[in-house]
């Protein structure tokens, strides 16, 4: 064997698993696995995991914090303005290094496969080439996924489908939208059919911003969800933000959750960027303004925590860390319970995988020999710690290592270290 990792945990709650590594596949995962590694790693029990996964990102805006200036209000509709001022400005050179910059941070965090949405309104599509290029040239580190993004509006934009459709040519991989900021409610439910038509006829996957806003009237998940039955799209559909479902009626949303169901749309939360940008209106009390996810998940829809934004017009933090994004969902979703918190991983890990489509993702034999070590015995401990990535492996290949982390005291009395792990008590 390439590599063997004895001695691990896996999110499942198996214990005590060794997994042998051979031609950048998994060949085998059980316990005290009677094979030796050309490299021996042992896990000291710690978390061995699929890789972290981003459902929802913006890598032709990211690292562009304060160009041309900083968003001052806060809000989602300055972050657009803000971003329309520096698109003329963006050249292809500099898109390419800030997102590639972007994947070696992404590679130390484990973070491996990434879906961002590229804005198609800039009629150079400029960002679309420089993202390609980018995909290109990652491919051996991880997966992107790309989705041509009306930022401007589908039809309140002249060019926009145009574009769009010029980007799906090039190599994009799917369909976005973003109805609610179109001109009116029937122009944004008009872009959701013309949309999924435009998808359904081409073979390919939609992933639309849909709702981000704190208005409970907004209905574009409703048509979305519809669109998707009527044209038989399930499990090829996502709706990213959905915000407006925190402010929506409970009885309405009663109605609506069975329908998303029912269409197999999946829904992409991005708790950062939602509990920073909604509520920007609200006095007090002042909503947080993320979806309705412990609902969802109970409604049995696919639900992923997104980044969405690093250090970008919307959002001045971040470093692609999807431990941080998880437990930032965790806090504003209050899913505290062993399982909510468990749910919590698999929104930044599994449940984005299948909503990518990702082939060969998993701990199991056959699957791709991708994954993450963790300085954390379980994933609770590794939300709570924003465990460090002791090995960050990709296809057989270790592309990332960190040590383990250690407090160290000089006290009398006290242990020499100090680690930051919970012993004794129940987990
Ligand atoms: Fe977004």
């Amino acid at each position: 064997m390439d590599i063997v990792i004895r001695n691990a945990t896996l999110a499942d709650g198996r214990t005590e698993v060794d997994i042998a590594v051979q031609d950048g596949r998994i060949a085998a995962v059980a316990p005290r696995l009677p094979v030796q590694g050309a490299r021996e790693i042992d896990a000291q029990g710690d978390l061995v995991t699929a890789p972290f996964v981003d459902a929802h990102f913006h890598m032709d805006a990211t690292l562009s914090y304060g160009l041309p200036r900083v968003n001052a209000s806060g809000t989602l509709l300055e972050g657009i303005a803000l971003w329309g001022e520096l698109k003329p400005a963006l050249t292809q050179e500099a898109l390419v290094e800030r997102a590639l910059r972007y994947c070696d941070w992404a590679v130390a965090r484990g973070l491996l496969a990434i879906r961002t949405h590229v804005d198609v309104c800039d009629d150079r599509l400029l960002a679309v080439e420089a993202l390609l290029d980018v995909k290109r040239r990652v491919a051996p580190y991880l997966d992107m996924q790309l989705v041509a993004f009306p930022q401007d509006g589908l039809l309140r934009s002249a060019t926009a489908f145009a574009n769009l459709r010029r980007a799906i040519g090039m190599g994009v991989d799917v369909v976005g939208g973003i109805p609610h900021f179109e001109r009116t409610m029937a122009d944004g439910a008009e872009s959701v059919r013309l949309l999924c038509e435009y998808a359904a006829q081409q073979g390919l996957m939609v992933d639309m911003h849909c709702d981000e806003s704190d208005d409970p009237l907004s209905r574009h998940i409703e048509t979305l969800a519809a669109e998707t039955h009527r044209l038989g799209l399930h499990g090829r559909v996502a709706g990213s933000h959905l915000t407006s479902m925190h402010s929506m009626d409970n009885y309405y949303v009663s109605k609506l959750l069975p329908l998303i169901a029912e269409s197999g749309v999946a829904a992409i939360a991005n708790p950062l960027i939602n509990i920073t940008l909604q509520g920007r209106h609200d006095t007090y009390p002042k909503r947080r303004g993320m979806t309705r996810v412990p609902e969802l998940m109970a409604a049995g829809v696919t639900v992923a925590f997104g980044h969405d934004c690093v250090m970008d017009p919307w959002y001045g933090m971040g470093s692609g860390d999807m431990l941080e994004v998880a437990h930032m969902g965790l806090h504003v979703a209050q899913m505290t319970s062993q399982q909510a918190m468990r749910a919590c991983f698999a929104a930044v890990t599994e449940n984005p995988a299948r909503i990518l489509g990702l082939e060969g993702y998993g701990i199991a034999p056959g699957c791709h020999a991708d994954l993450v070590l963790l300085d954390a015995a379980d994933p609770v401990e590794a939300i709570r710690l924003r465990a460090a990535r002791r090995v960050v492996m990709r296809r057989g290949r270790i592309v990332a290592e960190a040590p383990r982390a250690v407090a160290r005291l000089d006290l009398p009395g006290r242990p020499a270290s100090v680690d930051f792990r919970h012993t004794g008590g129940a987990r």
